[in-house]
């Protein structure tokens, strides 16, 4: 077998033993191999384990990152892709106010406990209580005796609120069911004397206090349903949804770092074009000096040296892709990037697992996750792909001639995803930035698509099958299989047997 030294990096002993990298990759990408079938292993592909790593600290069990554009991911998206096992990435076209509600949004829809309630106070009207449930996109309010108390009165339901006129200056004390009638548990409960409670009431929520009613937290039957019907969710220690964010590398990147956590994001992500840079080293330097615990990913590289510059920084996981992406123009423009195959590959054969790997771009068709995950990535970011459905930030588009319903999509650095950010630039030296970046990607209308719970679904299936055609039960063992030795496993395709293979 050939292979490729990358003599810049053979300084150190260590690293010299990893620095190669197939030359059977070298310009080359997804479409470019068939995967050779053996022995299966699996019954049926509902069997198959798709855990993965996300990071070091973090695994998820459907190995799909949402991309943190503005037209991929807010909190509907990042919220529907953790209950489906993935992770979505907040995109940061936006203050840092609004991006940190994005977070609690989805930290807050569910959890086997919700730590803080919302609460009003007694004293509040109705109409202040319907603008607070619409608000917060919650169903039941928790009322406190006074402004900030945090002692429970009571619990207004959606029930207690009154659909007829001339009620709106009502006190909620007046609707609210007070406390010596509610079910409470408490701060200690179990989750199964919850369900028991829950049940035997036939109530939907049940407040956690303690001697002095104290509010301490709030358990949803619809939370303890849904952690029964997905178990395969991405959920933190405390059964609340998982989700990451995206940041820059400058101006305020540490203060939009230091709400998103206190927002409770779970990990956050350094993402810039050129993440081979000294701007990526003063950012991540920076960052760790400030949350030296927080996890994080940086990116983007496409090269062994870019993969092993980010390793020396410290990050927990690196995205990996120069201009790949639909959205993106920087190949044409710059004339600069690397196949995303062999960009994988050769950032694998650098690092190899110690950081897991992050491909992000490029994906066209579910096949590409599989190829992507078996050459050395740990999942995939998906753009594209995950554009167009019901959980993309946009309205859908009816196209005046053919009636067909379209939703937007585009590159970040797109004339028209600059622009809108340019309205909430707020640092010059970001905002002095945009202006003078020629733009490096391109606005298109993609075939709107539904949910994307339906396109998660598909992907699921079609990797599981993968897996059973690789002849393993688990993805990370399958992969562990083919990734020291993927040539053993992957045939090139001349022109005709590519033809045959990806034509239709
Ligand atoms: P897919 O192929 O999944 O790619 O749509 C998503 C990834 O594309 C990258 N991206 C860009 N790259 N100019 C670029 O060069 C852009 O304007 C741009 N916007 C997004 C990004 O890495 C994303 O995850």
């Amino acid at each position: 077998m050939q292979t490729i030294f990358f003599a810049s990096c053979c300084v150190n002993g260590d690293n010299q033993a990893r620095m190669k990298m197939e030359a059977e990759f070298l310009g080359k990408t997804f479409d470019d191999f068939l995967f050779r079938p053996q022995c299966g292993a699996v019954r049926s592909r509902k069997q198959v384990d798709l855990n993965s790593r996300l990071s070091r600290e973090l695994n998820i069990s459907l190995p799909v990152v949402s991309a943190n554009m503005d037209s991929v991911t807010g909190a509907a998206m990042a919220k529907t892709l953790a209950l489906e096992g993935g992770v979505g990435m907040i995109h940061r076209g936006m203050t840092i106010a609004e991006q940190a509600k994005e977070v609690s949004q989805v930290k807050r829809s569910y959890g086997y406990i919700v730590e803080k309630p919302l609460c009003l106070p007694r004293t509040a009207t109705l109409h202040e209580a319907r603008l607070f449930t619409r608000q917060h996109n919650i169903t039941g309010i928790l009322i406190e005796e006074t402004p900030g108390s945090y002692r429970l009165a009571g619990l207004l339901s959606n029930r207690d609120m009154p659909w007829s006129d001339g009620q709106e200056d009502r006190k909620v004390e007046e609707l609210m069911t007070p406390v010596d009638r509610l079910a409470t548990g408490s701060p200690d409960i179990s989750t199964s004397e919850a369900e028991r409670i829950l049940f035997e009431k036939r109530i939907e929520k049940l407040p956690l206090i303690d001697k002095d009613r104290t509010i301490r937290g709030l358990i949803t039957k619809k939370d303890l349903i849904l952690s029964r019907q997905r178990p395969y969710s991405s959920k933190d220690k405390k059964g609340r949804l998982l989700v990451g964010a995206a940041i820059g590398a400058r101006g305020d990147f540490l203060d939009r770092a230091a709400q998103l956590i206190q927002a409770g994001v779970d990990i956050l992500v350094i993402d810039i074009a050129h993440g081979h840079s000294e701007v990526m080293a003063e950012a991540v330097k920076a960052f760790r000096n400030r949350f030296s615990d927080a996890e994080l990913i940086a990116g983007n590289v496409g090269t062994a040296e870019g993969a092993l510059f980010l390793k020396e920084l410290g990050v927990d996981g690196i995205k990996v892709g120069i201009g790949p992406g639909r959205g993106c123009r920087t190949r044409l423009e710059t004339g600069c990037g690397i196949p995303q195959l062999q960009a994988v590959r050769e950032v694998w054969c650098a690092i190899g697992d110690d950081i897991p790997i992050i491909s992000d771009g490029g994906i066209k068709n579910d096949k590409d996750l599989f190829l992507a995950i078996a050459c050395g990535a740990s999942s995939v970011m998906l753009g594209g792909m995950l554009s167009g459905t019901d959980e993309a930030p946009g309205h859908i588009i009816i196209d005046p001639v053919t009636g067909q319903k379209k939703k937007l999509y585009r590159g970040m650095t797109s004339p028209e995803a600059v622009l809108e950010a340019l309205y909430d630039a707020e640092d010059s030296q970001g905002l002095e930035e945009l202006l003078s970046t020629p733009a490096e990607g391109q606005e298109m209308q993609v075939p709107y698509k539904g949910s994307v719970v339906d396109v998660l679904r598909r992907i699921r299936g079609h990797l599981a099958s993968a897996v059973s055609y690789a002849g393993g039960k688990a993805l990370c063992d399958v992969r562990t299989r083919i990734v020291h030795d993927p040539l053993r496993y992957l045939i090139p395709l001349s022109e005709s047997s590519y033809r045959e293979s990806y034509e239709r």
